[in-house]
């Protein structure tokens, strides 16, 4: 077991038998980094981490951001273990998603002001048990609203539906 580089326990170990793994071959970047925010149970790229992969690829600490910052899978922020992603597609919009999100953050206790982050909803609760997101459209409008949680799509959803499932994540950690 290598050293940690930051309190959330990365083994620079496992950070380097991941980029031992990639370095040099195409793609590589996009693989490490992607592997790297595994390795981390709140599945995110911090700052130190970023900086040291830049040092041991070579690759510019720029280039690096830019990747991170382009595709929405990466995260530079800690995630909650479980994620909720309510679609805020125009479907699911006049299906109201944005009431169902209104009603998750106030089951799940998160105050307005600390929701907003950008444009892009990102909120995760104060014990990081929960991470709600919000997408644009996932590309399944005949079943609005439409919500991902722990990267099942539920379709048809109601604030009913909604808090059993969450409420019996709360309580076995898993939907089903
Ligand atoms: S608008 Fe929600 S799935 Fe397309």
């Amino acid at each position: 077991m290598g050293k940690t580089i930051t309190k959330e326990e990365f083994s620079l170990a496992k950070v380097d038998a991941v980029i031992n793994k990639y370095v040099g071959k195409p793609g590589g970047l996009l693989s490490i980094l992607e592997e790297v925010q595994n390795l981390n149970k709140h599945k995110y790229l911090p700052e130190e981490v970023l900086a040291y992969i830049s040092k041991k690829t070579a690759i510019p600490l720029s280039r690096i951001y830019s990747v991170v910052t382009f595709y929405a899978f990466f995260n530079l922020k800690p995630q909650g273990e479980h994620s909720i992603i309510i679609c805020r597609g125009t479907a699911c919009h006049t299906r109201r998603s944005k009431e169902l999100l209104e009603f998750i953050k106030k089951m799940l206790g998160i105050k307005e002001e600390e929701s907003q982050e950008g444009e892009k909803v990102f909120l995760t609760t104060a014990d990081k048990k929960f991470t709600i997101k919000t997408v644009a459209c996932f590309g399944q409008c005949a079943l609005a609203p439409v919500v991902e949680i722990d990267g099942v799509i539920y379709s048809h959803m109601t604030e009913n539906k909604l808090k059993e499932l969450v409420s019996r994540i709360a309580r076995r950690g898993k939907a089903k």
